[in-house]
């Protein structure tokens, strides 16, 4: 039988990291733009940078379809097995639908989107005007109550993984920790 595969691959494991570094930069542009509410700066970032996940979301689950992940260790309960697969698939669901709500909300209110300075991003065809962006970015905030939530989690999971069960889970996808015996 082969050899299981012991790391991701490095496409995996640059979308993984480019992606949390890009979840972490869309909070800090939020509080940049509430510190800071007479520029609109950081919020033209946040979308920018919002649909840049979407895309890199949209290349990593076709990636992934090709090159599937890694199972667990074959001796971690079937409920950790669950719980870590539950929560990918609810990360990959946020990732997703975060960006397109947030996509919404702007298209329902007119407002235009500039991508980084370098084109207009194509509006979607909502209408609705203030009160239904005002709807769409109430589930943008709920969301991202959720993503806490599931970062945290997931974040709990993989110590747990590398201090209490002792596994090579971390290392493979931070490859530089050492792997163990
Ligand atoms: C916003 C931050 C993060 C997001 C959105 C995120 C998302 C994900 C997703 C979707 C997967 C599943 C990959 C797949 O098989 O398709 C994954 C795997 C993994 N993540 Fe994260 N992650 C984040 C931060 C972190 C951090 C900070 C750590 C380490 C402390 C970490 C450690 C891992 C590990 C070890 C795996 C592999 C789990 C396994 O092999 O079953 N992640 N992450
Ligand atoms: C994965 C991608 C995204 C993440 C993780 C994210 C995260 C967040 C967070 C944490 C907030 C603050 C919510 C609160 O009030 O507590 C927020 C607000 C907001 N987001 Fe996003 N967002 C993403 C994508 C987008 C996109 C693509 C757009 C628009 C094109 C967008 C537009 C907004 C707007 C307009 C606000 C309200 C800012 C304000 O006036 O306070 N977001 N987002």
């Amino acid at each position: 039988m082969a050899e299981p595969r012991n790391r991701y691959s490095t496409v995996s494991l640059t979308l993984h990291w480019l992606t949390a570094a890009l979840v972490v930069t869309q909070v800090l542009l939020i509080n940049a733009h509430e510190a800071n509410e007479d520029t609109r700066l950081f919020i033209d970032l946040h979308k920018s940078v919002g649909l840049t996940i979407l895309v890199l979301t949209l290349a990593r689950l076709a990636w992934r379809a090709a090159n599937p992940a890694i199972p667990l260790p074959e001796r971690a309960p079937r409920w950790q097995k669950l719980a870590a697969r539950a929560t990918h698939v609810l990360f990959y669901v946020l990732l997703l639908a975060m960006p397109l709500v947030g996509w919404a909300a702007s298209s329902a209110s007119g407002r235009e989107i500039n991508f980084f300075g370098l084109f207009e991003w194509p509006l979607l065809p909502i209408g609705g005007g203030r009160d239904v962006a005002r709807d769409l970015m109430d589930l943008h905030e709920t969301a991202a109550k959720a993503l806490y939530v599931l970062i945290a989690l997931h974040v709990a999971g993989a110590l747990k993984h590398h201090f209490i069960d002792r596994d090579n889970v971390l290392h493979r996808m931070l490859p530089f920790i050492p792997r163990r015996p």
